[in-house]
């Protein structure tokens, strides 16, 4: 396929690395301009190119910018065609993003995505840690991969992107419409909790939309009061400890 890639940082960067190794042709863009990924995209075979022009001649393209910066894209992608598909691996982090009064008063992470861009989004990549993005994906079939859901309304864009995240070593399964994507937002059993694909299921069918903005807010926190000795073993353990209580 040939994808795009908005977003270069941790998950952006990795997803990069992972989709040029499965043998597709990849875009890759930040928001300071391709000279600056020039070591990334030696490294992987992307090409770096300015943030609108991942979007052009490219089958999917990947959102994987903070949150609070995606109406920013509307410009480029509200204008894409029906037939491109946009995956979105945003998560809304009040204290990283700022207050969002449309989704503190409940409306669906990636509902508000679609919307402020203008082109439904399909949720993917979201529910795993960037270090786990990296280095535990494993071979279908092997003992032990660890299973992502996708979530969406398109069935033909749900799948293209299930193959992806196949691509980059996870078991991907379907995690119903959009409107039902929160049972994998943060905090939920759903989230970063690095389960099977059976575990996924019953995780996501558990999942309580009640709790999970109070389980973040505690589990950030808890990821502030390490300050800058915060390791990536503390944030592996304060995501699992946080999703095992949802
Ligand atoms: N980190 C994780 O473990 C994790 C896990 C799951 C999901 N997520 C979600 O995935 C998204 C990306 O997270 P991340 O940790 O990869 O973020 P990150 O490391 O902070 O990287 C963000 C990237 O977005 C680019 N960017 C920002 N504004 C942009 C714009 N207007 N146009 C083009 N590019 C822009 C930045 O480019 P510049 O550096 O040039 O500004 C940077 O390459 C977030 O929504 C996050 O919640 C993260």
């Amino acid at each position: 396929m040939k994808i795009g890639i908005i977003g270069a940082g941790n998950i952006g960067s990795t997803l990069a690395r992972k989709l040029a190794k499965a043998g597709h042709s990849v875009l890759i863009a930040n928001s300071r301009g391709p000279e600056t990924l020039k070591n990334l995209a030696d490294e992987t075979g992307a090409k770096a190119v300015p943030a609108q022009d991942a979007t052009q001649g490219v089958n999917v393209v990947i959102l994987s910018i903070p949150f609070a910066k995606l109406p920013l894209l509307r410009e480029f992608i509200a204008r894409l065609p029906d037939d491109v598909v946009v995956a979105d691996t945003s998560n809304y982090f009040p204290v990283r993003d700022g207050q969002i009064p449309a989704i503190d008063d409940g409306q669906i992470e990636s509902l508000w995505v679609s919307e402020q861009i203008g082109h439904p989004v399909i949720k993917a990549w979201n529910n795993v840690l960037a270090v786990v993005l990296a280095g535990k994906g494993l071979p279908a079939g092997a003992e032990g991969r660890i299973a992502l859901s996708v979530a969406g309304d398109d069935p033909a864009a749900k799948k293209a992107v299930m193959s992806l995240v196949e691509d980059t070593g996870f078991d991907a399964i379907d995690g119903g419409s959009l409107a039902e994507s929160w049972r994998q937002q943060p905090i939920t059993r759903a989230y970063c909790s690095e389960l099977s694909a059976d575990e996924l299921r019953a995780a996501l069918a558990a999942a309580d939309r009640a709790r999970a903005p109070q389980l973040r807010e505690e589990m950030v926190k808890e990821f502030m009061a390490l300050g800058d000795k915060i390791t990536t073993e503390d944030i592996v353990r304060l995501h699992r400890a946080a999703s095992a209580k949802a």
